[in-house]
Order: C-alpha cells, then structure tokens, then sequence
C-alpha cells in the first residue's frame, strides 16, 4: 500500500490541469450497454474507480480497450450475462448504474446490492421505486437485485425526490432506462448535477429523446433504439474546486485550465466571500490567496448548492480562519471520516449532529493519518500541505480512486508529496 509524505509549509505557484470527470464518466460508459455496437468515450480519467467500470463491463460480455490518451473504446455488441457480481460491486457502489440500461437492453438484471460505505448509509430504494414505477418487478436475493421487465418497460410520471433531495445515480438509472421505454416518462426531482447533464447530452448523442436537461422535470419520449456514440465528458468540477482550495490554503496562485466555472458557482461565490480571489480566463481560472481566510457559513445540498464532494477539502481550509465557521452537511448526514483527522493535525473541530463548528486556528501541524474515503483524504493532502513538519497519509488508495496522480500534479507547482511503497 502506498503512503504520502507530505512536508509543508508551501505556496502552491504554477499551473494544473483538470482532468476528465469520474463520476460523469462513470454512468456514460454504463450508457454503452443501450447501444449495440462500438462506442468511444474521450477525456476518462485514469482512475481506480474507472478501472472497476472496465471490469464490470468486461464481466457483462462487453469488450472494452482503453487508449493511451484516456480514450476507451466499448464494444456492446454482445452482452450475454446482465449480472452485476457482488466482488466487483464491493469495490465501487457507482456500479449500480448498469441495472437502468440492462434493464433497457435485456428486460432483466441481477446486480449486487451496493453494501456499506465509509461516507455513511446510501441505500438505493430510490432507484428501484423509479425503476418500479417502469414496470420492472424486483426482489431482493441473497444481496443481490433481482429485477425484471417481462413485458417491457412503459414510461410514466415518476417522483424522485427523497429525504435527502434528489439522487444523482438514481437519476442516471431511471433515465437510462427510460430512453428505450414505451411512451413518455417525466421524472420530478431529477438531479441537475453537471454529470447528470453531460450523461443526458452522451445520450441525446446516441438518439434518445430527452427534454429539461439540467433542470428538475425530465421528460424522456422512448425510442425503439440507440445507436453507438463518440463521446467526450467533462471537466471534473470536484477535482477543479479541490485545486481551488489547494491554491487558497496554502496562500498560492494556481492556473487551472479545462476548468467549468459555471459548474462550481456556489464554490465560487463562497471563495470569494473569504476573501480568496477568482479570475476567471479563457480555458479555466486563476485562483490566489494573499489575504486572511474569513470565516464562512457552508451548508451542502445537491447542485447548485454547495457540493457534499467539496465539503471535507472546506472544512481543511476554514481550520485556518479568523474565526468560528460552521459546516453543515445536508447530503450525507454522517459523510465527517475526516473530521478526527484534520483534529490530529491541530485543526479545532466541534461535532454536533450532521453540523462542525470550526474554530480557526493559527496554524496546522503535520501528523501521522489515515486516508477514509476519497474527499476525506484529498483534504487531509490539502491541510498537509498548509501544515509545519512532515505528515504521513497512510492508505493512499483511496485518493488514487478520484485524482490520478495527484503529486505529480502538484508538485511542479511547489507542493513536497512524495509517495512511497511499503
Ligand atoms: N439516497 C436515498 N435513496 C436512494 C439514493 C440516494 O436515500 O435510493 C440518499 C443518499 O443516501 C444521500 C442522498 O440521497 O443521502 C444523495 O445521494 P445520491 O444518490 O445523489 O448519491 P450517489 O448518486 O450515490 C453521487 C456521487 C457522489 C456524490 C453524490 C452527491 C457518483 C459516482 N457518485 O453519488 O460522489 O457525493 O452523488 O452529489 O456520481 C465522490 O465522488 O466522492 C462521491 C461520493
């Protein structure tokens, strides 16, 4: 298992590139299953979690190559076992979202129910209420979903909201499922995340008939078939506003091209509150800190508001403000693996239900710590990079599964990662 070396004080000066987003190519490359034939999916990110798709893929019958360039290619033609094994599900929940197009294509799935999570509880009785209401009879077998369509699906007037507000993957799930529907289906509480936006774009792309992208109220007109596409997703908005935080926590100046600042509004507005500056420019923007953080107020919810995804990488930040901040996750109640962590570098956090209060401290101080889960440990690399000494992240995989190579993104900019195996 790899670890980081992280030694700090730094002042993070130069220029990174955003890569491909993970989790708008995650549901895109499941969109393959829809379209007999061979698609092509550009700017996939190098990743673990992509790696686990391809497998998944492979596992269904489908052949996938992956280029050099990011570029993979997925030929669908056949697909001869719609079975979602619970070895390759355990390693990544984002695999539920082959059960919609399997659903689609082949009227019946079985994929293993996603278990547990280190962000807290994340069923996926949503998902199956949308995939319910399109005629699908589902059962619960020896943790797996059972699911079957024997007369195929027929669209329909669907809710998707839930206690949380809407689902991003639920969202993806029932729309694919609902381009190969007969007649029309309308989904209320859609997710309008970007990734939700791009899937629908992909799926345009391919001949589906998909009205109010970006918006709450999707209404999908079924078509007969799909055909294969070339498709190329978009910047990863969290690896752009984890950069952001980067540049600001460790009083730097960072470039960051193939950025979507329209994506990351709320980030932005919250950025600047705190007196950290946004330029935007051509193909991105650049961030610089040369002032006191001030302290903020962050409530997450799903987009536009301010990204769950982001909310581990703030709090590391607002530890070294002027002051008390508060934190407020409303997405995933119990999503604060980071929260011990960051306390073991000095950070002053107070828990109190699904809110932090964070009191700003002077400075942060290196530690041994522990990776939990992707956004946690990406903020753990951000406040070891602000902190005094040498702090060693144990189990780096973690961040390898939503930031590829991230040393050697940053250190041309200044940043002292160094990674290790042991
Ligand atoms: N929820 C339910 N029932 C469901 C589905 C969701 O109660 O059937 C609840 C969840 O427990 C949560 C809330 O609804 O409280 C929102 O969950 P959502 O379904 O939107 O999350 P997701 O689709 O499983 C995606 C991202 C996450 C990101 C969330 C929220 C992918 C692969 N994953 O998950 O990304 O945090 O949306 O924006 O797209 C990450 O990249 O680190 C990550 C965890």
């Amino acid at each position: 298992m790899d670890v980081f070396e992280i030694t700090g004080p730094t002042s993070l000066d130069g220029t990174v590139r955003v890569n491909g987003s993970k989790n708008a190519s995650l549901p895109i490359m499941a969109a393959s299953i829809l379209a007999p034939g061979n698609s092509k999916i550009t700017n996939v990110p190098h990743l673990a979690d992509i790696s686990v798709c391809n497998e998944l893929l492979t596992s269904l019958g489908c052949k996938v190559t992956r280029g050099d360039n990011g570029d993979i290619s997925i030929d669908s033609s056949v697909v001869d076992n719609p079975v979602g094994e619970y070895e390759i599900v355990r390693k990544m929940r984002a695999s539920i979202c082959i059960l919609g197009p399997l659903l689609a294509r082949y009227r019946k799935a079985k994929v293993s129910m996603p278990g547990g999570c280190a962000i807290g509880y994340r069923p996926v009785d949503i998902h199956l209420r949308g995939l319910r209401e399109l005629g699908t009879q589902i059962e619960i077998e020896n943790g797996y979903i059972v699911a079957e369509a024997p007369k195929g699906l027929v669209g329909k007037e669907i809710f998707l909201g839930g206690p949380f507000g809407s689902t991003v993957l639920g969202t993806a799930n029932v729309l694919m499922a609902a381009t190969l529907a007969k007649g029309i289906t309308v989904i209320e509480s859609a997710a309008c995340e970007p990734e939700i936006t791009d899937l629908a774009n992909c799926l345009r792309k391919m001949g589906a008939k998909i009205k109010g992208t970006g918006s709450p109220r999707l209404v999908i007109k079924g078509v007969r078939q799909l055909k294969p596409v070339e498709y190329s997703v978009i910047p990863d908005r969290i690896e752009a506003g984890t950069f952001m935080v980067a540049a600001a926590i460790t009083s730097g100046k960072l470039h960051i091209e193939n950025c979507r600042l329209d994506d990351l509004m709320a980030v932005v507005d919250l950025l600047r509150n705190i007196g950290v500056t946004v330029e935007k420019n051509s193909d991105g923007c650049v961030v610089t800190r040369t002032e006191p953080i001030r302290t903020a107020q962050i409530t997450t919810q799903p987009y536009p508001g301010f990204p769950t995804d982001l909310q581990a990488q703030f709090m590391a930040l607002l530890s070294l403000a002027k002051g008390n901040s508060v934190v407020i996750e409303k997405v995933f109640p119990d999503r604060f693996m980071h929260v011990a962590e960051l306390s073991r570098m000095a950070a002053d956090l107070r828990k109190e239900g699904s809110t932090i209060i964070v009191s700003g401290v002077n400075e942060l101080k290196a530690a041994p710590v522990m990776a939990s889960d992707l956004r946690a440990s990406a903020a753990l690399v951000l406040a070891a990079m602000a902190a005094e000494g040498t702090t060693v992240i144990n189990r780096v995989y973690h961040i390898d599964r939503g930031y590829e190579r991230i040393e050697q993104r940053l250190n041309p900019a200044g940043a002292k990662i160094l990674r290790k195996s042991e």
